[in-house]
């Protein structure tokens, strides 16, 4: 019932000019070596205004295989995996924080050589782009937060409180030990249950396939627990939220919040978690979607994307085309590798090794 390319969607989507529709699958990858993991991302076609997509756990940047095609017609998407998911490597210091993960952010950005961007991120990506946002204000021109009340905000409450039936797996992926213990062996089972429960439309909201992609890569060696520690990581990240808002205002950016009409809802509920930190605050809510907003709803995600966002013509142009031809995994770090930390540069040099940057 679901698309999982959704292209016929896009073709149908009324407000788009006829711009060429770079697929997905066609985008450019990229990888670049940080102090304690290496970041793999894709990107679409170069020379517009950039645009960062952040993704959410259990999935990758596969996510945006359809959002991203169309929001790439008026921006140079850039669409990371976090830290110890996707075709990212684990953290050495298994340091899964939003301050963590969203210096991983700050590091793709100024790798890029981008003054400015626009900023969209779902679930707990919406914590690591929050975080970039707080500590690199005047870089994010306009930010969309999907599908997450952050911590200290909303999220630790609802782990914690007469909602634990709908949101138990907060608190359960929030003990490692015992949910790796559990799930292991059945991430595929794990998984179909979670697309299923927090849907708007049931059990066919993911396709096998597309199910089959994210059970490969959370059963690689650490990357299930990886995925667990930010779940554990989130009342240590409630304590970063509200210190750094309380010591550096709200947000001033231009904030939209968004939830799916069966998920994070009604709009009420964003305002309460939202205004808190966002000086300059629009809610919406997304019809017809829970909580899988790149396979629910992703037609109407990047209508009220680029909405929002407008085509950022106000932002300068980035020009990737020089990564065609350029060896950087190995050569550019934001920051010095510390001499305990040499397995993302083995796991690099293997990479390159087979040819595969
Ligand atoms: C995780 O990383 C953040 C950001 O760099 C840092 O502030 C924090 O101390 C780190 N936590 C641990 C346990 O290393
Ligand atoms: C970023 O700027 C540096 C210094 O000018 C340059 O060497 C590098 O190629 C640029 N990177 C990209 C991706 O354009
Ligand atoms: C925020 O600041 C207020 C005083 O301005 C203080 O009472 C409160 O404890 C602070 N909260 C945090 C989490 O730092
Ligand atoms: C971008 O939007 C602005 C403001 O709506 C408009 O003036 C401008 O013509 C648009 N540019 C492009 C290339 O569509």
């Amino acid at each position: 019932m679901f698309s999982p390319s959704g292209l016929h969607l896009l073709l149908a989507l009324p407000t788009l000019a006829m711009a060429a529709i770079q697929p997905f699958s066609d985008w450019a990858h990229e990888r670049i070596q940080l102090t304690d993991t290496s970041i793999h991302f894709r990107y679409s076609n170069s020379g517009k205004p950039p645009l960062l997509l952040v993704h959410c756990f259990p999935e990758h940047s596969r996510t945006w295989e359809t959002i991203g095609p169309v929001l790439a017609q008026y921006y140079t998407v850039i669409a990371p995996d976090n830290r110890g998911t996707g075709d990212s490597s684990l953290s050495a210091s298994d340091n899964y924080t939003a301050p963590a993960a969203g210096e991983d952010l700050r590091a793709i950005v100024d790798f890029l050589n981008i003054t400015r961007l626009n900023v969209l991120a779902h679930d707990k990506g919406v914590g690591l782009a929050t975080s970039f946002a707080i500590e690199d204000q005047a870089r994010v021109n306009r930010l969309i937060l999907i599908e997450y009340p952050l911590p200290g905000y909303g999220y630790t409450e609802t782990v914690s409180s007469t909602q634990l039936y709908r949101d138990w797996q907060l608190a359960f992926f929030a003990v490692p030990d015992a949910a790796q213990y559990f799930i292991q062996g059945r991430e595929k089972e794990m998984l179909a249950w979670y697309f299923y429960h927090g849907s708007y439309a049931g059990d066919d909201v993911v396709s096998n396939a597309l199910l089959e992609t994210y059970t490969r890569s959370i059963s690689k060696p650490g990357f299930l627990r990886a995925g667990l520690m930010y779940f554990a990581a989130a009342f240590g990240d409630a304590e970063y939220f509200t210190r750094r808002i309380n010591e550096s205002g709200k947000l001033r950016m231009p904030l939209l919040a968004l939830g799916g009409e069966a998920s994070f809802a009604p709009q009420s509920a964003l305002e309460a978690s939202f205004a808190p930190v966002a000086a300059d605050l629009t809610t919406d809510i997304i019809l017809k979607s829970g909580h899988w907003i790149g396979v629910e709803a992703p037609v109407r995600v990047a209508e009220r994307a680029l909405q929002f966002f407008g085509n950022g013509t106000e932002i300068p142009s980035v020009d990737l085309s020089s990564l065609d031809h350029t060896i950087v995994s190995s050569s550019w770090s934001s920051r010095e590798m510390p001499a305990d930390s040499m397995t993302p540069m083995l796991i690099d040099n293997v990479w390159q090794l087979w040819g595969w940057v």
